[in-house]
């Protein structure tokens, strides 16, 4: 597995990208709005935010609708390079444990930027979920 580095220029995009996303949010529940930024190993770039419901447990984070959305876009071989994700000043948002499922399943290689107390954050798939569920491989 290759530590694939990111450019400064690509990280920039990326968290610029996330931070315009975020204000779409749809979160009249929790008030806690995310929004995330893919940018596919093609090069292509997707965005997505947190969409709530009443009926709360349908709720979507903001990581699996980019996600999904690439996927829409560039088809089943879509690969992440990298996701960003953020939230509103001062919060914690690295990505819950359903969404680290998801990305590993897209993106085994991927490059994980996140906002936390500390600033943000970036780490390799693999240290935020080891041992990830792959099931059949994938063809
Ligand atoms: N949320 C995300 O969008 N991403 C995460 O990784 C964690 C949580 C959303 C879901 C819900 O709308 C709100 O944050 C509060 O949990």
């Amino acid at each position: 597995m290759g530590q694939a580095c990111l450019t400064n220029n690509e990280r920039a995009k990326l968290l610029k990208a996330a931070r315009n996303v975020l204000k779409q949010a749809y979160a009249p529940y929790s008030n806690f709005r995310v929004g995330a930024a893919v940018l596919t190993e093609k090069g292509n770039l997707l965005t997505g935010c947190n969409v709530e419901n009443a009926s709360y447990a349908l709720t979507v984070c903001a990581e699996r609708v980019a996600i999904y959305s690439a996927v829409a876009q560039e088809g089943k071989d879509m690969r992440v390079r990298a996701i960003a994700i953020v939230c509103e000043s001062g919060r914690d948002c690295s990505p819950c444990g359903a969404c680290r499922q998801v990305i590993s399943e897209f993106g085994p290689d991927a490059i994980i930027i996140f906002q936390s107390r500390e600033g943000t954050e970036e780490m390799h798939i693999s240290e935020l979920l080891p041992k990830w569920f792959a099931g059949r491989v994938r063809t």
